[in-house]
């Protein structure tokens, strides 16, 4: 084409003069340096995100520098995920590992140090998207027209199944660049694999700009989780998390490698995540501790309500109708277990009487050293001490 000869032709001469100055002209910079940008993001910048990952989109002007580039950490080298042209310019895109902290790379021709200070998220409650260095695509000042050549689509592929939704309008021209949404998650929530991507994030008139809401996501959940919202605030006992409006501290908005979006198992390991206390629990080796059997199956949630309940501690029902509800050789018996008599349930647990007395005032939920998840020891009588002297 002749337009692309001239173009050439002129980017050519460019490039001469380019080179003439920085060989003759400025000899403390490396003259390969030229012709090879890093457009997104910055050479030195904080990274808020979820998924340790990043993408980096370079912009190469020259056949010799395309030949060369090279992107390393340490002493690997990233392999490119996707090239293209467009008007004679090269977009190399990497879609980058990172680790918590800082992270360094090296871009050549040019030699290019970039460092990342990665900060993993969980929730935004704590991040202060504003603060100097912080970078974020979408803003208006770091988006970049050159991208919207290639990834302005009105559709998605043909096999990438998207359903029409009522509750908001489908955003295909999210999908090229964040493709990495779909192909990390194994569990995906239903609006972000249909692309309602702007039912949570806002599109702002001006340039593009895409906002991310801060802090509490409850409002954004119970949008249109209408009932479940409803529902628990109106219990006795909320589990403080959701109390405090921070779903995503649990579910990825988008999806995850766990059911119902968790970045744990939500059976146990995602509780023992903060629950630190009972880590032990989950541990092959529970040294002497003895693990309730039920937690290495239904885990936490077998008991527990993750969100709200009317039962004290979020339990499903109170403890000795839950207990019972397995144990159903005691179910309906209110006398008569350890011993002939013995009351199963009272107002007051002599060993602390904020706790009303019931199966779990002798046997731990959790586990315990003792046999049958004793609080103290059968031999010689001395869980019974414990209450009677
Ligand atoms: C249900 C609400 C919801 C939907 C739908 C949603 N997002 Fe998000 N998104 C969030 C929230 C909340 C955050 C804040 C960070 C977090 O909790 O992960 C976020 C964060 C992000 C991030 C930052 C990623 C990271 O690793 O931290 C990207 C990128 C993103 N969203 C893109 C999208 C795209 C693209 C879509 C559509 C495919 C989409 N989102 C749909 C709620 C949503
Ligand atoms: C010359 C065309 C072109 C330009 C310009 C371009 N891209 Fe891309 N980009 C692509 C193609 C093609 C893919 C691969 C899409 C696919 O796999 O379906 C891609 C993929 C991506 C991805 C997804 C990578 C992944 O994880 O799968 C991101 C993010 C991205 N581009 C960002 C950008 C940004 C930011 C810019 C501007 C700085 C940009 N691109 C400029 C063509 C382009
Ligand atoms: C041209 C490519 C491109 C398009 C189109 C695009 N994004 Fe992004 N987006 C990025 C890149 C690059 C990042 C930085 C994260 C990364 O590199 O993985 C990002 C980050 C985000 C974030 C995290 C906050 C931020 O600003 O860094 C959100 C939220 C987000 N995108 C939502 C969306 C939504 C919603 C759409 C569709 C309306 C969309 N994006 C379309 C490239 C794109
Ligand atoms: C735009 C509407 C919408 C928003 C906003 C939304 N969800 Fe959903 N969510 C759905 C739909 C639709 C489903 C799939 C249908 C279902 O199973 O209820 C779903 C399913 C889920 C599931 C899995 C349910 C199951 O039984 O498998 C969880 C967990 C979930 N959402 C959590 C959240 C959280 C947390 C938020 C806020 C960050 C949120 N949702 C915001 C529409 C939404
Ligand atoms: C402490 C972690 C945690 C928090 C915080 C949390 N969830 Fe959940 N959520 C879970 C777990 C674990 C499950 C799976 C329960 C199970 O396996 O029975 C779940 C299941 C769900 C489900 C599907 C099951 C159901 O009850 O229908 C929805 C919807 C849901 N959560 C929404 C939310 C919303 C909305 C919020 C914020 C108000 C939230 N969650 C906060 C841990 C959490
Ligand atoms: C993000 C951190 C976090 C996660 C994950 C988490 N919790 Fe909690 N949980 C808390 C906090 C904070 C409290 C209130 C302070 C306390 O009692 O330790 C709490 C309190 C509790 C309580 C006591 C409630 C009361 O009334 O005293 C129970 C029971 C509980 N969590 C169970 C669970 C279960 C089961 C899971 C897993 C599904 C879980 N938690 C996951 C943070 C978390
Ligand atoms: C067999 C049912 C059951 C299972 C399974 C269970 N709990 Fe409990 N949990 C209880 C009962 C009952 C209580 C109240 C104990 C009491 O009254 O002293 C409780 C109390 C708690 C409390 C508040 C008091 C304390 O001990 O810190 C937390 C936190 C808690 N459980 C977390 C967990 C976690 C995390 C798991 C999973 C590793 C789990 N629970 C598994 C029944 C259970
Ligand atoms: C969801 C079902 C379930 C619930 C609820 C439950 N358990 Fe269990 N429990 C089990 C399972 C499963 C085992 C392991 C059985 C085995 O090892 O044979 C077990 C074991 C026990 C044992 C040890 C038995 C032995 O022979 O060593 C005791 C004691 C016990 N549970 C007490 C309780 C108490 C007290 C509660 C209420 C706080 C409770 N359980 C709630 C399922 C449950
Ligand atoms: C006063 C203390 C005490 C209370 C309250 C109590 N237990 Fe026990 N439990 C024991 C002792 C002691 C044993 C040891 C074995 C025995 O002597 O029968 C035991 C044994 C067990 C066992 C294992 C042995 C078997 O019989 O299978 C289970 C299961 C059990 N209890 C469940 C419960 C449930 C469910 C409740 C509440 C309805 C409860 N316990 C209330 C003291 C108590
Ligand atoms: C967590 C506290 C606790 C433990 C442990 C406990 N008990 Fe009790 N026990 C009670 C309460 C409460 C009562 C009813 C009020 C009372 O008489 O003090 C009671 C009542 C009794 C009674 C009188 C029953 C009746 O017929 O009136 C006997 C006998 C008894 N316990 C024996 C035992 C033996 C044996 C053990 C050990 C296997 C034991 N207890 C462990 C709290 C406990």
């Amino acid at each position: 084409m002749k337009m692309g000869f001239i173009a050439q032709l002129l980017k050519q001469s460019v490039v001469f003069i380019i080179y003439f100055l920085a060989v003759f002209c400025l000899p403390a910079s490396p003259a390969l340096a030229r012709g090879v940008t890093l457009l997104t993001p910055d050479t030195a910048c904080i990274v808020y995100a979820r998924s340790p990952s990043y993408h980096f989109v370079v912009e190469v002007d020259t056949k010799e520098d395309m030949k060369q580039l090279q992107l390393q950490s340490g002493a690997e080298s990233i392999m490119p995920l996707a090239t293209r042209m467009k008007n004679d310019i090269f977009y190399v895109h990497y879609r980058v590992p990172l680790i918590p902290g800082e992270n360094k790379f090296f871009l050549s021709p040019g030699s290019k140090k970039i460092v990342i200070d990665y900060k993993p998220l969980r929730t935004l409650l704590n991040a202060n998207l504003n603060a100097t260095g912080v970078y974020l695509y979408h803003r208006k000042e770091t988006m970049h027209q050159e991208c919207r050549q290639c990834h302005e689509v009105e559709s998605v592929p043909e096999d990438f199944f998207v359903k029409p939704s009522p509750y908001g309008k489908n955003s295909p021209v999210c999908y090229t660049c964040h493709k990495a949404i779909f192909e990390e998650t194994k569990w995906q929530h239903s609006p972000a694999a249909n692309l309602l991507c702007e039912t949570c994030h806002q599109q702002e008139k001006d340039v593009g700009r895409i906002s991310v809401s801060i802090g509490k996501d409850a409002s954004l959940c119970y949008h249109c989780h209408l009932v479940k919202g409803k529902a628990w605030g109106d219990m006795a006992h909320i589990h403080q998390p959701v109390g405090f409006g921070v779903c995503s501290i649990c579910h990825n908005p988008h999806g995850d490698a766990y059911r119902f979006q968790l970045w744990a198992d939500g059976r146990a390991e995602l509780c023992v995540s903060c629950h630190v206390d009972k880590e032990d629990l989950l541990k092959k080796d529970t040294k002497g501790l003895n693990v309730h059997g039920i937690i290495r199956g239904g885990g936490c949630v077998s008991c527990h309500d993750p969100h709200a309940s009317e039962n004290q501690y979020m339990l499903y029902k109170p403890v000795n109708e839950l207990c019972t509800g397995c144990h159903n050789e005691l179910a309906g018996v209110t006398k008569g277990h350890p011993v002939g008599g013995h009351p199963l349930k009272g107002p007051k647990n002599p060993l602390n009487p904020k706790k009303e007395f019931n199966c779990a005032s002798c046997h731990n939920p959790h586990g315990s050293k003792f046999q049958y998840l004793l609080i103290g020891d059968l031999l010689g009588g001395l869980v019974c001490s414990k209450c009677h002297h």
